[in-house]
């Protein structure tokens, strides 16, 4: 019996597809790569904006004549798509190929699941309302070697006005201080390098105990062994001088932060919710920057969001040139349903968003080209990570998330090189190996 999963969304996804996988294997599945030799085949979705919801539709859709010629497939369906009022009885109606859906507080049921469909006719659609609990005692099948993904936290508190996360993974919960350290450890000692702490606001970590975050990462980079330690994402309200202070007192903390702003005028961040404002964010920058002079910060933009007007977006570019981000993932505003940004007036034309989204793009293509341009005769140590096929080269980032290719006869994969950098493109840095 093979399974294949197909992942839609974040990195929080991609860790629990990998949970998914654990659930799948413990019940006698392997892994197969080809979705049509499959006996289940797990869609785990996203509905963070609507072309992430269209992709996963189609591609469920396009099942329904494999499913008419193979009548054992189990098709399940499940994450945060499954999690999002009326979404159920969508693709019960739409989808009666699908056999199994699943919420997000659902996940460490599958099994059970399974078993139910197996023994009955009738399909099975499970979702609960919240989850309490905050470990679900499943082993993940991990992926990502050398790097591996650690959840501190689930859900969100915010309600940032356009987004749907809170509706569809609930509110804060954080799991225990010592059985994060406990997890980062193992992870250690079996062999990882790259170690990610996993959260929608990792600033608001709360353990049981009292342990802030900053405490929480202080505690993982005193773990022992040859790793590095990333987290994501931080909120800028949450910012902290603490947190400033445990990424500058250990080596093992990337200097790379994840400081999404979404616009850079204080008038749509006040429509969003988001609690701070441009001077805040930038000061809190300012204070990294004086503090780790080095650090990149990477954030994520929304353009088009409502009443959002040329001015504003200006406020933005402009925001964008001050804090000198290193990368950005940038978004058109998606409108969703049961959001207060949904029904606000001023809805922004799609071309207008797209010009927008086009020339931000330019802007900060503009600066992480010259980033890159930086590097070129300089060393870079990056975490080999792969080996790209198509260039024939290995990759892997440095500490500052910028991508690195390098031939070599030897497997890299999971090393520490370190690279001398002879040419630059876009956000990717090509060099040769520096012998130790
Ligand atoms: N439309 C567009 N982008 C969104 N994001 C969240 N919700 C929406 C939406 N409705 C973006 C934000 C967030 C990132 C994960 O996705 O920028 O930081
Ligand atoms: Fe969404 Fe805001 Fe929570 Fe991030 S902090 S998941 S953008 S509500």
């Amino acid at each position: 019996m093979k399974y294949h999963i197909v992942t839609y969304g974040c990195q929080m996804n991609l860790h629990e597809s990998e949970k998914i996988a654990g659930i799948l294997r413990e019940k006698g599945y392997t892994e197969e790569t080809d979705i049509d030799n499959a006996d289940i085949i797990v869609f785990n979705t996203c509905c963070i904006r609507e072309n992430a919801e269209n992709h996963a539709f189609g591609n469920i859709g396009a099942l329904k004549r494999h499913k008419r010629e193979k009548k054992d497939l189990i098709i399940a369906v499940g994450g945060c798509m499954a999690q999002e009022k009326g979404k159920a009885e969508l693709i019960r109606e739409k989808f009666p190929f699908v056999d199994i859906l699943f919420g997000t507080h659902n996940l460490n049921e599958l099994g059970a699941l399974i078993d139910k469909k197996r023994a009955q006719k009738k399909r099975v659609f499970s979702l609960k309302e919240e989850r309490e609990e905050t470990e679900d005692g499943i082993t993940p099948v991990r992926t990502g070697y050398p790097g591996a993904w650690v959840n501190i936290m689930y859900g969100c508190n915010n309600f940032c006005s356009y987004c749907i996360v809170p509706y569809v993974r609930g509110r804060e919960r954080s799991r225990r201080p010592e059985e994060i350290v406990n997890e980062v450890r193992s992870l250690a000692e079996a062999g990882y390098r790259e170690i990610t702490l996993l959260g929608q606001n990792v600033n608001s970590y709360y353990g049981d105990d009292g342990t802030a975050f900053p405490e929480l990462l202080d505690k993982c980079a005193s773990v022992e062994g040859n790793f590095r330690l990333r987290f994501m994402t931080s909120h800028p309200k949450d910012f902290s001088e603490e947190l400033v202070k445990v990424i500058k007192k250990h080596k093992k903390i990337c200097s790379c932060i994840h400081l999404p702003v979404q616009s850079g005028s204080n008038r749509i961040l006040s429509l969003m919710n988001r609690r701070y404002t441009r001077e805040k964010y930038l000061e809190e920058i300012a204070l990294l920057r004086k503090e780790i002079p080095d650090c990149a910060v990477t954030t994520d933009i929304i353009v088009g969001f409502p009443t959002e007007t040329e001015e504003d977006f200006q406020e933005t570019l402009s925001l964008v040139k001050e804090a000198g981000f290193a990368s950005a993932f940038m978004f058109i505003y998606s409108p969703r349903t049961g959001t207060r940004a949904a029904v606000m007036e001023g809805q922004i034309a799609e071309e207008i968003s797209k010009d927008r989204l086009s020339r931000l793009i330019d802007a900060v293509n503009e600066q992480t080209r010259n980033i890159s341009a930086g590097y070129v005769g300089k060393t870079a140590e990056i975490l080999c990570e792969g080996y790209d096929e198509k260039k024939k080269m290995y990759l892997g980032r440095d500490e500052y998330g910028r991508m690195g290719y390098f031939a070599d006869d030897r497997d890299r994969i999971g090393e520490f090189v370190t690279l001398r950098i002879e040419h630059a493109n876009g956000i990717s840095l090509y060099g040769s190996v520096v012998e130790e």
